[in-house]
């Protein structure tokens, strides 16, 4: 038994690729391709592996998990059972984690554009935190509170002073100022935390410092306007699990840990909102070769439209139809959107025969696929959880209509 791609939920025996403990061909018999499927003992395990290891450094770590990574119902079910908070971006997915039943004490919410509607449905449930990433949102906030004759709790999320960021509040002076006047004469809104998120795919330790950098930084300019906050939340950022395996996330964890000491940044709380790292390894696309082209091209039957570029995954491809046959020769993998632009990958190590009908698995594509995919009009995937020997539909765009949430 080996595991492809790093991944122990996904692995071949016998020539036989096995998810979980389903074979392949048992699902390739039931389901045409494109097929998108879920490991959910690949989220337990990669949920449980990043708690043991924040909690085991910090006695005072919160998580939220980022929706937008995946929002899809069944998927979020299994986090909230883990016991995860929830971090949102707007309505739809506010209204999804209230169905589902996640606490509202541990939901956060927040995005450059804050409804009204949005505000006001956090107010009504009492939910943990609103974000703020534009400080006019802050009046808007804090008059919709007074209506509800409550005061709410809120982050700033500060910019984390990456290169080219456009995201969160630059605290200059007059921010500053603006924020102050907020601070001291709005009594519906209480400044509990700072946010600082500062990419996406974080591997090296210097961006977690560069963004405990932007932290510190930002929270010596609140504190010289007497603006003190509780807690500090960094965002999330970490790579899909199989690329972080628990030692470095613990070495992370650990150098997180130091560099705040160095800092001197003191905090009652300290927040994650990790979305890739729980389910960008637990999903994968299986595909076909339908069409071989000269200089070693395949066309896979899917494209950019449903595994996009803008999903920076760390996509791995693998010739289950030969998985026992080497990889090791340059192959170029096109998806199937009638443009050029469609490219996969190019001159990947892949099987030396290419054949049409073959099945291509697609890795790593559990996060952000579905949430920046688009509509081009080709059919969307079955998309399927396996647990165990149990496979479950959990999307058929026949009776489902769309994954979108509303
Ligand atoms: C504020 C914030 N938190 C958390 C996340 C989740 O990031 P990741 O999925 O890389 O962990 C994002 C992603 O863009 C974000 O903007």
């Amino acid at each position: 038994m080996r595991n492809i791609s790093g991944n122990p939920y996904l692995y071949k025996e016998n020539g036989n690729v096995y998810l979980d403990s389903v074979l392949l061909n048992e699902i390739i018999n039931r389901y045409e391709t494109p097929i998108l499927i879920f490991l959910e003992n690949r989220i337990r395990d990669n949920i449980r592996t990043f708690l043991r290891v924040f909690n085991s450094e910090f006695n005072n770590f919160q998580c939220y998990y980022s929706f937008k990574a995946n929002y899809l119902s069944e998927i979020c079910k299994i986090v909230l059972s883990e016991g995860i908070g929830a971090e949102i971006v707007g309505l739809p997915e506010l209204k999804l984690a209230l169905r589902i039943g996640f606490p509202p004490n541990k939901i956060i919410i927040g995005g450059p554009y804050l409804t009204k509607e949005v505000i006001e449905l956090s107010i009504e449930h009492k939910i943990k935190e609103i974000i703020i990433y534009n400080l006019n949102d802050i009046e808007k906030v804090n008059s919709i509170a007074k209506n509800y004759n409550y005061i709410q709790d809120i982050c700033i999320r500060v910019n984390s002073q990456k290169y080219n960021s456009k995201l969160g509040v630059k605290l200059d002076e007059k921010k500053l100022g603006e924020l102050e006047k907020a601070y001291k004469s709005f009594q519906n809104i209480k400044i509990k935390t700072i946010l600082s998120h500062y990419s996406t795919q974080m591997n090296d330790i210097n961006q977690f410092k560069q963004n405990i950098s932007s932290v510190a930084d930002n929270l010596k300019l609140l504190s010289k306007r007497g603006i003190i906050v509780d807690n500090i939340n960094l965002g999330g950022g970490f790579p899909e699990a199989t690329i972080m395996p628990e030692k470095q996330l613990k070495h992370i964890a650990i150098e997180i840990k130091n560099i705040l000491e160095e800092f001197e940044i003191y905090y009652k709380n300290i927040y994650f909102e990790p979305g890739r790292y729980f389910i960008g390894d637990a999903g994968l696309f299986v595909s076909k070769i339908v069409k071989i082209d000269e200089s070693r091209w395949i066309f896979l039957n899917i494209g950019n439209h449903i595994c996009p570029k803008f999903a920076r995954c760390s996509l791995r491809f693998y010739n289950a139809s030969q998985i026992n046959k080497p990889h090791k020769y340059k192959t170029s993998i096109a998806g199937i959107i009638p443009t050029d632009q469609d490219v996969l990958a190019k001159d990947y190590f892949f099987t030396e025969s290419l054949k049409e009908g073959d099945l291509v698995l697609v890795t790593n594509t559990g996060a952000y696929c579905l949430t920046f995919s688009n509509r081009f009009p080709y059919s969307l995937p079955k998309i399927l959880l396996i647990n165990e020997t149990k496979v479950k539909s959990i999307f058929d765009q026949q009776i489902n209509g769309d994954f979108s949430i509303t």
